[in-house]
């Protein structure tokens, strides 16, 4: 009979480390409810506080809202100069929902003239997936497959125990 309790909690304990390795993904709005905007002069490295206070993980995504203005994703050399003249990814629809596919660090500047210099631009530092889940490999399926492993391995070793206690070995 105890088995069968026991039986219940192992595919709770594995459903739940299933569950919190695929839901992982998470979306933030940028500047919270202020949103993408040229910054207080007395506040300009509002972004970059912002995201310091945030874990990004890789399938993260990051929304920028915003009027009349724009989002690039540039090099770091072209953030420290606030260079918009080669960016890597532009958008200017007003609601720019960027998602951040890899880990490393990702440089955003307002393409408006004049908005980067005043403090619109933000760099984002996207965690490595070992700083995670130390056997996954870079996308979701591959961390869910590492975390069913871990699992499969416990079952065993739980079977033993629990066929001892019953005095089968
Ligand atoms: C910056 O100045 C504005 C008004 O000029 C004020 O409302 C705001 O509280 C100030 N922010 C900080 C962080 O001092
Ligand atoms: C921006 O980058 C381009 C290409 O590297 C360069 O030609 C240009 O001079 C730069 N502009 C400024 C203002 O630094």
């Amino acid at each position: 009979m105890k088995t069968n309790v026991l039986f219940c909690m192992i595919f709770i304990f594995c459903s739940l480390q299933y569950f919190t390795v695929v839901v992982h993904s998470l979306e933030y709005d940028v500047g919270d409810t202020k949103g993408w905007v040229v910054p207080q002069p007395n506040a300009s490295n509002i972004y970059n506080e912002w995201a310091s206070k945030k874990r990004f993980q890789i399938d993260d995504s990051i929304r920028f809202k915003y009027g009349k203005d724009s989002v690039m994703v540039v090099s770091d050399t072209d953030y420290k100069a606030c260079n918009s003249t080669q960016p890597i990814f532009f958008s200017n629809n007003g609601n720019t929902i960027f998602k951040l596919d890899r880990s490393g660090y990702f440089y955003f500047i307002s393409g408006v003239s004049g908005h980067c210099e005043r403090g619109q631009k933000m760099i984002i530092k996207v965690l490595a997936v070992e700083e995670t889940s130390p056997s996954g490999d870079g996308n979701t399926p591959s961390s869910s497959g590492a975390a069913s492993i871990s699992c499969s391995s416990i079952v065993p070793m739980v079977l033993f125990v629990v066929a001892r206690s019953a005095g089968l070995l």
